[in-house]
């Protein structure tokens, strides 16, 4: 049966803060947030589908989880707890590198604080996952309590579990939610829409559903002979947008800000509006950009953020709906449908009130890079190929898989040159953890590049192989509002992309290096297949 859109309305995640307040001092909190095994319905026809939920207790867990609302410079301590029985509800692969086995008693997690700055041992390393009770830990595990310092640029960040091989899964069933740094003496001044009306978070993921309400996600791997559940990539048909299917909002006409985050594991996302209202876009994944930029369309790869102000009050209609057109795989996979090109309705009403909000030409400044202090520069590369004996392809970076050893050792604190080589077919979201970078430019391989492919999988070292002889195409167009500091971009295949990493905290007049860079070290990684490395 076809499941009717803009029949829910959107939720509003709870809200947890991450501080308290005494005597109107902030202070710092110790948070526990579980992650449980509930029901949860994602849409008003479908039964409710069995999921993990984050959580303070069982029943007032969410898919997504809440949002917890930290404050600049107050720490914020979370124990994450693992209450989940043995027996994963989603189809998942022994036969990759993965915590779980078939005699792991429970199911293995780990939080990440996705775009956090803070010490490697609250980073949630793909193997410091824990089950139930803590009975048992991965080889890296080194604490129940994870600290964030908060003490970075105010924005978006969002949580998710980063358990080894299993990141795909825990995600699917629901364990990721959003964080927000609010750094009040330096946003109030900016007066942007704000308050719990009109400054809203939007988490968007694709799912399938059974009949039955359950999600789907085939059980059948790609090539089964070896792996026999393993997928690379998933794709749904439904939309949903904070725990519901093609929701619907009524907003005033007026501005809004929305923190949109691109939780799923492989679809992009290409926003627009069917009546042309148009994007401001004021910070891009952790971090505001300078200045405001506006446009008719945003790309959202997977695990990036998108902040926007959308002024309703330009509507030449009372309804428009946020619609989605990236193929899927993006770039060159199929187009979009009727049920996957749709993502939110608006219902646009007059306001009562006036509204005082603004977009200012400026927002917040940041020290330029100084590229001639870079500490090094890298090469890296991407590719994707099948071994003699393993299929499907996996993704390499410098010919090396994740389980290889740290090969990247920047020093805190640094600022390093990274180009990085992307000889797949495909578009990857690179992550970087603890980190932020600039994209300074996109070059695409001068054709035909064989040779330099050639000699990739052979030698696999860029400058031996005359990175610089093919690296020398079209320049690609960075948009705008992606100039700023992100902590995932797009790495266009075929093509040569140029990131400015500064592997510290930044601010506009301050800086802060953290002294604790030791094992388990930093993690960098493409979003969609989670075949990282560490540095
Ligand atoms: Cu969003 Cu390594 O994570």
């Amino acid at each position: 049966s076809k499941l009717e859109k803009f029949v829910d309305e959107l939720p509003h995640m709870p809200k947890i803060l991450g501080y308290h307040l005494s005597d109107g001092v902030p202070k710092s909190k110790s948070l526990k947030i579980g992650m449980f095994k509930k029901k949860w319905k994602f849409h008003r026809d479908l039964a409710p589908a069995t999921v993990y939920a984050f959580g303070t207790t069982k029943h007032t867990a969410t898919v997504p989880g809440p949002t917890i609302e930290a404050l600049y410079g107050v720490d914020t301590h979370v124990r994450w707890q693992n209450h989940l029985p043995p027996k994963h509800i989603l189809p998942w692969d022994p036969t990759i590198p993965t915590a779980m086995t078939n005699s792991t008693r429970g199911i293995p997690t780990v939080v990440h604080l996705h775009g956090g700055i803070h010490a490697p041992e609250s980073d949630g390393n793909a193997n410091a996952w824990f089950t139930s009770k803590y009975n048992e830990r991965g080889p890296t595990w080194t604490k129940k309590t994870y600290h964030y310092p908060n003490n970075q640029q105010p924005g978006n960040l969002w949580y998710h579990d980063h358990a080894m091989g299993l990141t795909r899964v825990n995600l699917l069933a629901g364990l990721l939610g959003a964080y927000i740094i609010r750094h009040p003496q330096i946003e109030d001044p900016l007066g942007l829409p704000s308050g719990d009306e009109f400054d809203r978070t939007l988490i968007v993921f694709d799912r399938s559903f059974r009949t039955d309400g359950s999600i789907f996600m085939s059980s059948t791997g790609n090539n089964p002979k070896i792996h026999p559940q393993w997928q690379p990539e998933y794709f749904g048909d439904a939309i949903i947008v904070n725990g519901k299917a093609w929701p619907r909002l009524t907003v005033r006409r007026r501005k809004y800000r929305f923190r949109i985050i691109n939780a799923s594991n492989a679809r992009f996302f290409r926003f627009f509006f069917t009546n042309g209202l148009r994007f401001t876009h004021v910070a891009s994944d952790s971090a505001y950009i300078e200045k405001p930029v506006t446009t008719n369309e945003t790309l959202v790869g997977p695990s990036e953020i998108t902040d926007i102000v959308v002024d309703f009050s330009q509507s030449k209609s009372n309804l428009a709906i946020l619609a989605n057109d990236a193929k899927y795989p993006y770039p060159a996979g199929d187009p979009v449908n009727e049920a996957n090109g749709k993502v939110i309705k608006f219902i646009i009403v007059p306001d009562q009130e006036v509204d005082t909000s603004r977009v200012p030409k400026r927002l917040l400044e940041y020290p330029v890079v100084d590229l001639s202090s870079v500490a090094h520069t890298r090469y890296v590369a991407m590719y994707e190929y099948a071994s003699d004996i393993d299929e499907p392809t996996h993704l390499y970076l410098n010919a090396k898989p994740y389980e290889a050893a740290a090969t990247e050792t920047p020093k805190v604190g640094s600022t390093e040159v990274w180009y990085v080589i992307n000889l797949t077919e495909d578009n990857h979201p690179l992550h970087i953890h603890l980190g932020l970078f600039k994209v300074l430019d996109q070059t695409a391989l001068v054709k035909p590049d064989d040779e330099f492919r050639e000699c990739m999988k052979k030698i696999n070292d860029a400058v031996k192989c005359h990175v610089d002889k093919y690296a020398r195409g079209k320049k690609e167009e960075v948009p705008a509002h992606e100039r700023g500091w992100k902590n995932v971009f797009k790495m266009i295949p075929g093509h040569v992309t140029k990131i400015a990493v500064r592997f510290s905290y930044i601010h506009t007049n301050a800086s802060y290096v953290f002294d604790a860079t030791t094992e388990p070290g930093y993690v960098y990684h493409c979003h969609v297949k989670y075949t990282y490395h560490f540095f």
